[in-house]
């Protein structure tokens, strides 16, 4: 018997790839029906690199600073993704903005990661901004990628308390292990075809409803 399709995974990352690497183990492990069919980096030496690597996973490197225009940087991405039979673009931790070239070659095909609870906080610094801004609660977002900066249709969204004596560094550590359980997640209901885009919503089929209220500091 044939083996079932998986959904053909393209991740972009600039950095260290700890999120890439939540991904890569839960294709291992079975929790995703995808695989990951490249790796591209636009940093030489990131960490995400050698990560997909040791994984035996193919690599891309394209250096945006060998490009004059932002647009013709994007090309050279698609090009390769589409080379590669990509179905579905992985932003984890990729600090490039992308154009509309980008955008039109993979329609409602392009995902990404945000330290933050969207709609609050798009940009970057994000962490710290939430910390200054006196919230009690920080996040992280997984949402498909539109024409903006971090304002596509949101698919999963987890929260975190902020802590009295948190700084930057502890609160993106907290953030960072929701990150690495909710973006398998969101990609594993792509892959299951669950997800229907309704203008700004995301719809998600046979969704179980949240159970309990969080309250920071608590009430009792
Ligand atoms: C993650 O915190 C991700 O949410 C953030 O970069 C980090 C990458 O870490 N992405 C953005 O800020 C996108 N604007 P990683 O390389 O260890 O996955």
């Amino acid at each position: 018997m044939s083996e079932p399709h998986k959904l053909r995974l393209g991740v972009l990352a600039s950095g260290s790839g700890s999120n890439l690497q939540s991904i890569i183990d839960r294709c291992a492990d079975g929790s995703i029906d995808a695989e990951i069919v490249l790796v591209l980096s636009n940093v030489p030496g990131a960490g995400a690199l050698d990560r997909a690597k040791k994984a035996g996973i193919a690599t891309a490197l394209i250096d945006h600073r060998t490009f004059t225009e932002r647009a013709d940087f994007d090309r050279a991405i698609v090009a390769t993704l589409q080379a590669s039979g990509v179905e579905l673009v992985v932003l984890a931790g990729f600090m490039r903005l992308i154009t509309a070239p980008f955008i039109d070659a993979f329609p409602e095909r392009i995902i990404n990661i945000h330290p933050a609870l969207l709609p609050a906080f798009p940009g970057l610094h994000v962490q710290k901004k939430a910390i200054e801004a006196g919230a009690r609660f920080a996040g992280c977002t997984v949402h498909f990628v539109d024409g903006g900066v971090d304002t596509g249709p949101i698919i999963i969204q987890a929260v975190v308390p902020i802590l009295d004596d948190d700084d930057e560094a502890s609160l993106s550590a907290r953030i960072l292990v929701q990150e690495h359980r909710i973006y398998p997640r969101a990609i594993q209901l792509i892959a299951a075809g669950r997800l229907r885009i309704e203008g700004r919503r995301v719809r998600i089929a046979a969704a179980a409803v949240v159970d309990g209220v969080m309250v920071n500091p608590p009430l009792h």
